[in-house]
């Protein structure tokens, strides 16, 4: 029998990650300390199923069934019985200790417990564990339900069979699982950095305005959609708090450095779609898009931002946090990128990569453009970093 599977927090992430879990068959207990939002998960898996249901993706029965697999409940103590449960409440490190401590006394020895944290380290949290040999970070993406990727990070006391086993375990769950190393981003909050960073670099300078970008990125690099459109989705607010967290804890590197242009767009409250108005207007009047499709500049646009991409990848793989295959699977399932970048740059050449960032490097002298060891090496050797 599949063990029972608790999750605490029934917000965006909590209520996502107890249907995958429930629709895998497991008995699902899922909590929250208002019963408000515990009331509003019921009513949006409940949706969700239906709307499976109505696709013909699952038959009326068997949506009943996963209905019938989630329990949902105020109660800490109800995950007495779980053997793993994921955390997924607010992200504040001394609120995420203070529930741990507690679901440890309630839970049992062997139980697994997990964070679903996107900024904080695992090791902080299990730092408050009597146990914190089981406890370990699995981050889904939002939303849950939807996206394939899960990134199962080990902090330094987890236990590798412990890893081991919650690798197994998400990936019968239908999701593709990449195993990373506890530092800032994981995977995909890291590499993904340049892709919004680059973008609003090139803007500020006064290359091109934020939807000739946008049309280079889509158009001619075949990103499913462009930084602003992108950062105008995930939300201002949110994607430059994610840049601030990343920058501060690479003990501010100049790679990671924010922008002026999001900060104030925050500042003003152009947060994006959801306020109405980012970097674009989604008023029904707004004025249309002036973009410049000049070839030349969106490729010289394109490769910019992609070189960096790529010298981000490369840096992951040189400082241990994931392998090249990893980092290429965490890029085309967790932000849904065109190519693997690490495949893309064999597609490209090393050299070619190369070249292209030591002359921004010689440009700008920026530690921004520095190439990585790990992509001087290849270069040097001719070699491919996918085998
Ligand atoms: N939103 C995302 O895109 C995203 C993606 C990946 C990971 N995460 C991470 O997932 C976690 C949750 O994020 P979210 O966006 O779902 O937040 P959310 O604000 O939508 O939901 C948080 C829920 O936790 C509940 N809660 C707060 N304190 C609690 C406590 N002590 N006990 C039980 N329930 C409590 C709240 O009532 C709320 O329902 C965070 O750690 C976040 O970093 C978020």
């Amino acid at each position: 029998m599949k063990g029972q599977i608790g999750v605490i927090g029934a917000g965006t992430m909590g209520a996502g990650i107890a249907q995958v879990a429930a629709q895998a068959g497991h008995k699902v207990v899922l909590t929250d300390t208002n019963p408000e939002q515990l009331q509003k998960a019921e009513k949006q898996i409940t949706a969700s199923l239906e709307k499976l249901v109505e696709k013909a993706k699952i038959s009326a029965e068997v949506a009943q069934e996963i209905k019938g697999n989630l329990h949902y409940s105020i109660q800490l103590y109800d995950h007495q019985d779980a053997t793993l449960v994921i955390e997924a409440i607010i992200e504040n490190l001394s609120v995420k200790h203070e529930l741990f401590k507690q679901l440890e006394q309630i839970v049992s020895a062997t139980c697994v417990l997990a964070s679903n944290t996107s900024s904080l380290s695992i090791a902080s949290i299990g730092a408050s564990l009597q146990n914190p040999q089981r406890f370990l970070g699995i981050h889904f993406f939002n939303p849950a339900t939807l996206m394939p990727l899960v990134e199962v990070i080990p902090g330094v006391a987890t236990e590798q069979a412990i890893t081991n086993s919650i690798e197994n375990l998400i990936a019968s769950w239908n999701k593709t699982v990449v195993v990373c190393k506890d530092t800032p981003g994981f995977i995909v909050n890291r590499v993904a950095r340049p892709f919004y960073g680059e973008a609003l670099r090139i803007y500020e300078e006064g290359v091109a305005n934020f939807e000739t970008i946008d049309w280079a990125m889509t158009q001619i690099g075949g990103f499913k959609m462009g930084p602003f459109t992108l950062m105008d989705y995930i939300g201002n607010d949110i994607n430059y708090t994610v840049t601030e967290t990343v920058f501060a804890a690479f003990y501010y590197d100049p790679r990671f450095k924010p922008s002026f242009t999001q900060k104030r767009h925050m500042e003003a409250g152009f947060l994006g779609r959801k306020s109405g108005r980012g970097f674009y207007s989604y008023a029904e009047n707004a004025s249309p898009l002036q973009t410049n499709e000049d070839r030349q500049l969106g490729q010289a646009i394109f490769e910019r931002i992609l070189v960096l991409l790529i010298n981000e990848a490369c840096d992951a793989v040189f400082m241990q946090v994931a392998s090249p295959t990893a980092v290429d699977l965490a890029m085309t399932k967790g932000v849904n990128y065109p190519k693997g970048l690490l495949a893309w740059a064999d597609e490209l050449g090393a050299q070619w990569v190369l070249d292209r960032l030591e002359k921004l490097f010689a440009e700008y002298g920026e530690d921004r453009y520095r190439p990585n060891p790990l992509l001087r090496k290849v270069a040097r050797e001719g070699s491919k970093f996918i085998s």
